[in-house]
């Protein structure tokens, strides 16, 4: 399959958008990250795929913990950033009054929907990025917080919830303030 069609392809699939942050000020890196996932849950670990010539890829090795900030609908700007749109690098990009920090030091972002702080257990390169594989050492949650996703390079979320109960709950909710 041609790149082009592989691309096409990958733009239908939907992905949360998180921060990836490693380091202490003034020398936090952080990206914006879409490749991430749970890989096991004993130990619990996860892993991303870091693009090896992104700034954070030889910090998150050398500092040997990162942490994952999974990003709100209202964190739209700060994907952008992270993404490199704002023409701001390295610390640059960590506003003091979003961001705290782990035990580890890794930043932590106040109000993501989850974030996690995690060591570096290992790596594996393949083409263009490495796949970082991390345990996660703690965990902090808004549960309130709707989810920031990309797909088809548009920001989305998605809150539904779409289980029979909920679906019956909705149905009889309709059907009350139809009759009042
Ligand atoms: C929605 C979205 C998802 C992204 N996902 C990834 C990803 O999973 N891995 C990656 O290496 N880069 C990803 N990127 C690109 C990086 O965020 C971008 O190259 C960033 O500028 C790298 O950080 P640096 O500027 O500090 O080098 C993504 C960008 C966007 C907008």
């Amino acid at each position: 399959m041609s790149p082009q069609a592989f691309r096409q392809l990958m733009r239908m699939h939907p992905a949360a958008a998180n921060i990836v942050a490693t380091g202490k000020a003034p020398n936090r890196t952080g990206m914006t990250v879409s490749a991430f996932m749970s890989l096991g849950v004993e130990p619990p670990t996860v892993v991303c795929a870091i693009n090896r010539s992104a700034l954070s890829y030889a910090h998150m090795s050398d500092n040997q913990v990162f942490s994952v900030n999974t990003l709100a609908t209202h964190h739209v700007q700060l994907a952008l950033l992270f993404a490199g749109q704002g023409a701001l690098f390295g610390d640059e990009r960590f506003d003091r009054e979003l961001w705290d920090e782990f035990d580890s030091g890794s930043p932590c972002l106040r109000d993501a929907v989850m974030s996690l702080e995690c060591r570096l257990i290992r790596q594996v390169e393949e083409s263009s990025h490495s796949l970082m594989i991390g345990e996660v050492i703690s965990g902090r949650c808004n549960e309130r917080a709707a989810p920031l996703l990309y797909r088809d390079g548009q920001w989305v979320t998605t809150c539904e919830d779409l289980s029979p109960a909920s679906a019956a709950r909705s149905t009889a909710q309709n059907g009350a303030a139809v009759q009042a």
